[in-house]
């Protein structure tokens, strides 16, 4: 792996950059990490909040701490930073495609104006109906007793969000992109959750370059072919800065 070295990673102009975010992109925005000393999986248990065995023995619980988390997200305090922003760039002046996959379910790459996204952890401001399927946005506190606006029934609404042991969103969109794209970027993630861990994996099998920007090596860093070490607000921007430049 090569520390920097941003010369050699020359994707062609009109090539698909896939950048896949995670908590570490939105951390500087003001959201806590999964895994870091103090974040979120510090504090409570994966088992009790983020499975749906724990949302059909405690439901309550469960909403208890998306409620919170919505709640935070759309505090005032709370929006994009400059590695967000940078990639909304990267989407209007790179001449070929540029897909991000976020892990997040926040909204900041939207707010940043990224279009070009996939939430493969779904979304925090967008709730489920366990009966009919709907999805509808939402960014008030929800509760088990609400009745779904689509179809009226009551006790079926869930977060929009995807739980341990559940299958990520839109994998073969993701694939596809995987399989094309001539630059795999990945920012903020500790590279242990999967499918999205493997990533770099598949774009490495097919000799794809990967570049992973990070504050600290991820689980699955060596697979990268660069790296870029720092805080996303001020590496991203300058990551970005330097492929526009070519
Ligand atoms: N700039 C860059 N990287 C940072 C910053 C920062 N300011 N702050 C933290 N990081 C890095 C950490 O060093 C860590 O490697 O971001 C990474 C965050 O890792 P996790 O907390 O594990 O978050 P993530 O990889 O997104 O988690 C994946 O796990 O619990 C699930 O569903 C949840 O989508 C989430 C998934």
């Amino acid at each position: 792996m090569r520390s920097s070295a941003l010369e050699e990673l020359r994707p062609d102009a009109g090539s698909l950059i896939v950048v896949l975010t995670g908590a570490g992109i939105s951390k500087e925005s003001g959201l806590d990490t999964f895994r870091d000393a103090d974040g979120i999986w510090s504090k409570v248990r994966i088992e009790d909040v983020a499975t749906y065995e724990a949302f059909v023995r405690d439901p309550r619980r469960v909403h208890a701490f998306y409620n919170e988390r919505r709640r935070g997200l759309l505090g005032a305090n709370i929006r994009p930073n400059a590695a967000h922003l940078a990639l909304a760039r990267l989407e209007r002046e790179w001449p070929g495609e540029v897909l991000v996959v976020t892990q997040n379910i926040d909204d900041l790459h939207e707010r940043a104006g990224t279009t070009k996204l996939i939430h493969m952890h779904g979304e925090l401001l967008k709730a489920e109906c366990e009966h009919c399927r709907s999805i509808l946005v939402w960014r008030e506190d929800m509760s088990r007793d609400m009745r779904c606006d689509v179809c009226g029934r009551a006790a079926g609404l869930r977060p929009h969000v995807v739980w341990f042991g559940e299958m990520p969103l839109e994998m073969d969109r993701i694939g596809e992109a995987l399989d094309r794209c001539g630059l795999f970027v990945s920012i903020g993630t500790s590279g242990n959750v999967y499918p999205a861990a493997g990533f770099v994996s598949e774009t490495r099998a097919r000799g794809t370059p990967s570049v992973e920007l990070n504050l600290e090596p991820s689980e699955g860093a060596s697979s990268f072919s660069h790296a870029i070490r720092g805080r996303a607000s001020e590496i991203v921007p300058a990551f970005v800065d330097d492929l526009l430049k070519r």
